[in-house]
């Protein structure tokens, strides 16, 4: 993998430790609530055999959770390596390993080698990255039928609290960033790609939005 500081610097946030917390959590609890909104969302569509591309999917909840009755195959790409392999331990548990794929890195470094999907997921993956134009351009290209977000919402007191978040990335001396992007630059950007918007939920300081191409 070609390791820019950026994605350098998410290795060590999204590491084993946080895999270990997550995939406890995940077992005792089931999805979050942002991850049940999206996958409620989807299921209302009419998803059934379709492929999705999870991109920075961490442990892969989305992707376990449509694999059991809906999707036909998933492809999960994502910067932190141990992250991967949690997601992989769940794969082993539900029986999917010829359901799922994997590429571990910076996803736009490696959109020459990802085909395009049915559905396209970034749950929380917005806010990990400096070039929202670049983000949403090269995933929403990558989609079929459907795009779904979660993002942070753009009011002062998240942003209060992301800049908090990264002088304290600073002072550890991790290059890695979190950022708050506009949401209407984001809904502006899909739109441009002809998608609409037939969900929106809250949780929290989360936003979750499942967009469909329009015919
Ligand atoms: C906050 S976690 C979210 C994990 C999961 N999607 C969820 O909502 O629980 C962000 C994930 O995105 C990955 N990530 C961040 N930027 C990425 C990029 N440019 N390409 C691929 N993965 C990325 C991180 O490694 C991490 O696993």
């Amino acid at each position: 993998m070609s390791c820019s500081s950026h994605c350098c610097g998410a290795e060590k946030i999204f590491d084993e430790k946080g895999v270990r917390k997550a995939l406890k959590k995940y077992s005792k609890k089931g999805p979050d609530n942002f991850s049940q909104q999206l996958i409620d969302a989807l299921k209302k569509e009419d998803i059934n055999q379709l492929s999705m591309l999870d991109i920075g999917g961490g442990i892969g909840i989305l992707q376990h959770e449509l694999l059991k009755e809906h999707l036909s195959h998933t492809t999960d790409v994502d910067s932190s390596e141990a992250y991967i392999t949690g997601a992989k331990t769940l794969m082993v548990e539900n029986g999917t390993q010829d359901k799922m794929n994997f590429i571990h890195g910076d996803f736009n470094e490696h959109i020459d080698k990802i085909d395009k999907h049915d559905i396209v997921t970034l749950s929380r993956v917005v806010c990990c990255y400096p070039d929202i134009d670049k983000l949403i351009n090269n995933s929403i290209n990558k989609a079929n039928k459907y795009y779904g977000l979660v993002y942070p919402a753009d009011n002062i007191i998240i942003k209060m609290g992301i800049g908090l978040m990264n002088l304290s990335l600073y002072l550890r001396k991790n290059p890695f960033r979190t950022f708050v992007h506009s949401v209407d630059k984001m809904n502006d950007l899909i739109a441009s790609h002809g998608f609409e918007r037939v969900y929106l939920g809250n949780a929290f300081m989360w936003r979750i939005a499942l967009y469909k191409k329009v015919d």
